[in-house]
């Protein structure tokens, strides 16, 4: 048995991080079973979800989305507020009562929440019918700890090591037209109200022949977009020997001519002129960044240890703008942070003003057992924490709205990902600059790029029609 330990997790030594690659099992035990599989969390757990599922239907089992009619149960979790802990607590007593009448069901709880040092203890002590335990460093052992598992064994094997990156992953990806690709993992910023370097451990790039060869073959098999995942995509490559970085690896992948990349997420911390080139030079890299701010004011920033200032995140605003002809520009913000006060607030506030995000997430704080943060004071109340959200929320909406309103009659190329969920007369996509639009267009479009005028703008989506290209005789 091995539990996640916080100090082991903060460690970051030069030790050079190992390559592995996955093997399959072969194995029929729980061949036509069923799995059910909840996913949490961001990109990167859904992801990681995808891995999850082919190692499932590899096992020959197959999905169900009905909790009652599962043999495993799988919850991929997510640590990074109090609040994505407590829905997966809640979700845990629902599959407790079902596990009193059907003891030979086999349930395991991965991904982030996994990786606390409280939780894998809590669940030894506390939930005894949770079967496994695994983390977000060994994904890959999944199938085996269900075989076991499924031969009676409890099993907890969490690490908290500095990790390896693996290759030669399966994914039974969520769509046929876009796909996340991992290009880096971990993260060694150390923010100090975050919980995620310490759940998914050291930045380890992956190799870039690896990532390319990756992107390669899914154009082959008809894939339009590509996102490439990191939690900080702009460190990409400084563990490595080589002198390579993201502006490089940017420009590797657009060279493969797959029809849009998109990467997500950038810190503003090290994002460099050369990447605002490599944007502004390749058309198949789409104009979006999504840049969080976290909080406007140098006072917070400090504390957060973020690295940049005020007027440093709005001089790179600028420069991205003056660049990538009309970028869409989306951000991260946490109000209520220890000591924030209402001129820190406003100042978060002046930069929303100054930016016109085309949209935002906004998060009150949350206290993360383990970081810097969770040891200053707060003197802040819910309540104060709520009213600023709300007033942030106006802004953002605000000039949301405001964005998409200046996209009225302008013609967008649009990607079509299917059937709309709000008239099944349409269909829905992307803009280049990642706004959702409803389309009227035919179902075969799904799939393509095609040309859409923007007919109406709300501030949560735009609707649209398919513009016909008159053929030339
Ligand atoms: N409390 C609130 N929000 C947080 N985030 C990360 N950690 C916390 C926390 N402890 C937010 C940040 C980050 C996003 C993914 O989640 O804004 O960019
Ligand atoms: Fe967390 Fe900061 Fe790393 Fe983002 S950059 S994952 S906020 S520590």
């Amino acid at each position: 048995m091995n539990l996640p330990n916080i100090k082991d997790a903060r460690k970051r030594t030069d030790k050079k991080v190992d390559y592995k690659t996955v093997w399959e099992i072969k194995d029929d035990t729980l061949k036509n079973q069923k799995f059910f599989l909840k996913t949490y969390g961001c990109q990167m757990n859904v992801h990681d979800s995808e891995q999850m599922r082919a190692i499932l239907e590899n096992l020959g089992m197959q999905e169900t989305d009905t909790l009652e009619d599962a043999k495993v149960i799988v919850m991929n979790t997510c640590a990074i507020r109090e609040n994505a802990h407590d829905k997966v607590f809640g979700y845990l007593g629902r599959i407790k009562h079902l596990k009193k009448n059907h003891p030979d069901i086999i349930v395991a709880l991965g991904g982030c929440m996994s990786q606390e040092e409280g939780v894998a203890k809590e669940i030894l002590q506390n939930h005894p019918y949770i079967n496994i335990v695994f983390g977000t460093h060994n994904i890959h052992e999944l199938g085996n700890l269900i075989l076991q598992a499924n031969k009676d064994k409890q099993d907890i094997e969490v690490t908290s090591e500095e990790g390896c990156v693996f290759e030669g992953v399966n994914y039974k990806r969520d769509s046929k037209i876009t796909a996340w690709v991992n290009i880096m993992y971990g993260c060694d910023k150390f923010c100090t109200y975050c919980i995620v370097p310490y759940t998914r451990g050291k930045e380890r790039s992956r190799k870039k022949e690896e990532i390319i060869k990756e992107v390669n073959s899914l154009k082959k098999s008809g894939y339009k977009e590509v996102t490439l995942l990191g939690q900080n995509v702009n460190a990409y490559g400084h563990d490595l020997d080589e002198d390579y970085d993201f502006a490089n690896l940017l420009e590797s992948v657009a060279q493969t001519g797959i029809s849009r990349i998109r990467f997500v997420t950038s810190h503003p911390w090290n994002f460099t002129d050369e990447m605002l080139n490599v944007i502004a030079k390749y058309p198949n890299i789409m104009p979006y960044i999504h840049l969080p701010l976290q909080s406007g004011s140098n006072k917070i920033l400090r504390l957060m240890g973020r690295r940049y200032t005020k007027e440093e995140y709005l001089k790179l605003c600028q420069k991205i703008k003056d660049t990538i002809p009309n970028v869409t520009i989306t951000t991260d913000i946490i109000v209520g942070f220890p000591n924030e006060t209402e001129e820190d607030f406003e100042d978060t506030l002046d930069v929303v003003e100054q930016v016109k995000y085309d949209g935002a997430y906004t998060f009150i704080y949350s206290k993360r057992e383990g970081t810097p943060a969770s040891m200053m004071s707060d003197e802040t109340t819910l309540e104060e924490k709520e009213n600023r959200l709300q007033r942030l929320n106006e802004k953002i909406n605000y000039y949301s709205k405001l964005s998409n309103e200046k996209m009225l009659n302008k013609i967008e190329k649009v990607l079509i990902l299917g059937v709309s969920e709000k008239d099944p007369l349409k269909v829905y996509g992307y803009t280049e600059g990642m706004k959702l639009v409803n389309v009227l267009a035919p179902r075969e479009s799904i799939g393509h790029i095609i040309d859409v005028k923007i007919t109406d703008a709300k501030s949560f989506s735009l609707d649209g029609e398919e513009v016909k290209k008159i053929k030339q005789n």
